[in-house]
This record gives C-alpha cells, structure tokens and sequence, in this order.
C-alpha cells in the first residue's frame, strides 16, 4: 500500500478524502466525533510537510442535492477546534468557488469541502464529476477506511485522475484488520452480535476459516439458537435463514471451531424501559416474550473464554444494550476484552460506543473507525477505497 509517508508533500495541493460522517443532533451539535479525530493524525502530517489540503467528506445521507440539514458547516468550526491551521469552508464541493478558494489557499491551510453527496454524481462515481475534484489537486490521499467500501467518486474514481496515496488512519485500519484475520495467535475468536443475520452469514462463513471460536448472540443470536432447535418466543430472527445457520453450525463441528451460543437468556415483553423481563435457560424461553440479552451464566462462559483468547474480533452488542437493563451482557464482554490479553479489534459502530461508554478504550488494541466497512472487509472482500491506495501502478 503506497501511503502518505512515501510521497513528497511540500507545496503540493492534496485532495484528503476523510470519512467526517458522525452522528449529530437536529440542531448540528455533534454527538461523537471519533472518526473526526482518528483523521488529525492524516490531516497533521500532511499540512506539517507544507501542503495546502483540501479536506472532502459525505455527511448521512442527502438525495443527491443540496439539503442544509446536512451541511458540513458545523463540522468546519469542531475541525477548527481541534487544529492550530487555519480552516476555511468552501460553498459546494466542485465548481467555481471552490476553484477560487483553491488559489488562495496557502501551504498549511485547510479548506474543507461542502457534503460531496450534495450531488447524485458522487454516489453513482461519475468519471467526469471524479475529474472536477481531481482537477482541484496534485495528490489524491484516501484515509476514509469508514467509506472504503463505496464506490464513489471521491473514495475511488479521483484515483484515475490523480496519483493515489493511502492516510495513516486507512493504513492503520487494514493493518491491524489483516493481523486479526490473517497472522492471528491462537485461541482466536470472534464475538458477533447486532441486529441482522442476513448480512452477517457472508461474514460467519469467512471467519469459520479462520477463527477457533465464533461467539455469536444479539439478534444474530437468535436465529442460531432457533436452529438449534429451541422455542424463542417473540424473539426477533430471521425465519429464511434457519438452514443457512444450521449449516453453518454443522460447517463449524466439521472444521472443529468452536461456536458458542447463549444458554440462557434476558426475555422481556416488549423492548422498552417498562418491560417486564426475566432470565430463562434458551429451552424454555416463554412464548409471550422476547430476547433483549445473554444471561448470567452465559456471560460466566463467554468472559471465561474471552479472557483466555489471544486475538479477539467484535462486531455487534450481544443485546438491546441501548436500555441500561438489557445492555449487561454487552458492557460484560467489553469489560472481558479490555482485560483479556489478546490483541483485540473493535468494528461497528455500537460496540465502539459501548466500549467507549465504559472508558475501556486504552485497554483495547484498535477500535474501527468503520462500520460496515470493517464487516466487508471480515467478509473477505475487496474494499474499493483499499484497492485504489494498493493499485501497483501509481499515475504521474
Ligand atoms: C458510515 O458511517 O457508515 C460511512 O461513513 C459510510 O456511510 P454510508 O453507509 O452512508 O455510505
Ligand atoms: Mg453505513
């Protein structure tokens, strides 16, 4: 991967795609702003070498045109905040003002683009709108790992327009994503938790060739348990994708990975503050209700085998932890991991925030900026936005 550190900088123009993509509220406060801060590093070295940076980013997800709700404006006055450079905002991300704003910046300074899906050309990776962002610098440098998954004008088709160079935050992410995965000491595990199987079985199929052990709860969680053959209520799984699961854990006993289940559960009667909930073994698991976490005994089993792995991978909450009762099982298996010994990665938004509502950040080895782009990238596929930092032949 050819990255910032192998390409001279001094008085070149750079066009920095970051992934400035953090959750705010309605009235443009910012809610966390980690995946800005992970840039700095970037940002820093290439403003310290005497470049002038053009700083671009998507904010959510507009339709293709212009919408004030998800101006980057705010963002320019929190990135002020954190830099001693100056920072200018720019208008729009293309077009004449921008060009302007380019010839008068100076080395050292930062003009930060408008939301670059203010247009529908962005997203569908226009060769000739990727050209008007190529056309604003000398130097294309992605460090949007968050975004690498997509296909965009300005994740991958800058690139064939200007010489691609990877940031330090991408570097660091594909690093230490390719250590858990391919170089891993044993045991080696990966707890999946979260929402949806649908999305995930790609992901379980992967990391059985892989990992020793696959702990797997959250809603994921479900659909295993009821392919194991257990009643589980009004338990929300996804019915299509019973067999699937039970193969996977035939799959799992052939290759003799280990795949931990709950064996006990928190079921409650409805998801919300009120509910009425109790603990139950997963074979009785009460019709009326449905399950919002592991249990006591399953977090016993599953910190025990997470403070004996060597390299562990986490994607997902193990429960609806977003309400305090239902959010032990989770806030147990980040407290197992930070003092495990293992090498430890943190992917997904939500495991990330539980960790870091618990301070256990420093006791973790790397925790993703990326959402799905770290679980594509745990599938085994290609991320465009890695790809183009990794193309041998790099442009004039
Ligand atoms: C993210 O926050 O998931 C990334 O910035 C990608 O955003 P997207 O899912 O809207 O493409
Ligand atoms: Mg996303």
């Amino acid at each position: 991967m050819q990255t910032i550190k192998d390409v001279q900088l001094q008085g070149k123009t750079v066009l920095l795609r970051v992934d400035f993509n953090i959750p705010m509220n309605k009235d443009g406060t910012i809610i966390d702003d980690s995946k800005m801060k992970a840039a700095l590093p970037t940002l820093e070295y290439i403003l310290n070498q005497g470049a002038r940076v053009i700083v671009m980013s998507h904010l959510g997800r507009p339709k293709g045109r212009p919408d004030s709700q998800y101006s980057m404006k705010p963002l320019a006055g929190h990135l002020q905040s954190l830099v001693k450079n100056r920072v200018i905002m720019a208008t729009d991300s293309i077009g004449p003002a921008v060009q302007e704003a380019v010839s008068k910046l100076q080395p050292g300074e930062i003009l930060l683009l408008e939301n670059l899906r203010f247009y529908k050309e962005e997203e569908q990776n226009d060769p000739n709108h990727a050209q008007q962002l190529a056309d604003l610098a000398d130097i294309f440098v992605n460090d949007a790992f968050g975004a690498a998954h997509r296909a965009h004008a300005s994740t991958v088709g800058v690139a064939d327009y200007l010489p691609a160079y990877a940031g330090l935050l991408m570097e660091q992410e594909v690093k230490m994503l390719r250590q858990v995965l391919d170089n891993p000491e044993s045991p080696r595990m990966a707890i999946l938790g979260g929402a949806k199987v649908a999305d995930k079985l790609g992901l379980i199929g992967n990391l059985i060739n892989k990992m020793d052990i696959l702990l797997i709860a959250g809603g994921m969680g479900n659909t295993f348990i009821k392919a194991q053959g257990h009643s589980i209520g009004k338990s929300m799984h996804e019915a299509d994708r019973l067999e699937e699961a039970a193969q996977l854990l035939q799959t799992a006993r052939e290759r003799d990975v280990k795949i931990l289940l709950p064996i006990d559960v928190v079921a409650a009667d409805a998801i919300s503050a009120d509910a009425a909930w109790g603990i139950y073994p997963v074979d009785s698991i009460p019709d009326d209700k449905m399950i919002v976490d592991i249990g006591p005994q399953t977090i016993e089993i599953f910190g025990a085998a997470i403070r004996t792995a060597r390299t562990i991978i986490w994607n997902g909450p193990l429960g609806v932890y977003e309400y305090e009762q239902f959010a032990k099982g989770t806030w147990e298996a980040a407290r197992a991991i930070a003092e495990s010994p293992a090498v430890s990665v943190i992917g997904g938004g939500d495991s990330a925030a539980a960790v870091q509502n618990l301070g256990l950040e420093k006791d973790i080895t790397h925790i993703s900026t990326g959402g799905g782009a770290t679980l594509e990238f745990l599938e085994g596929r290609t991320l465009p936005g890695v790809a183009v930092a990794e193309r041998a032949e790099v442009l004039p």
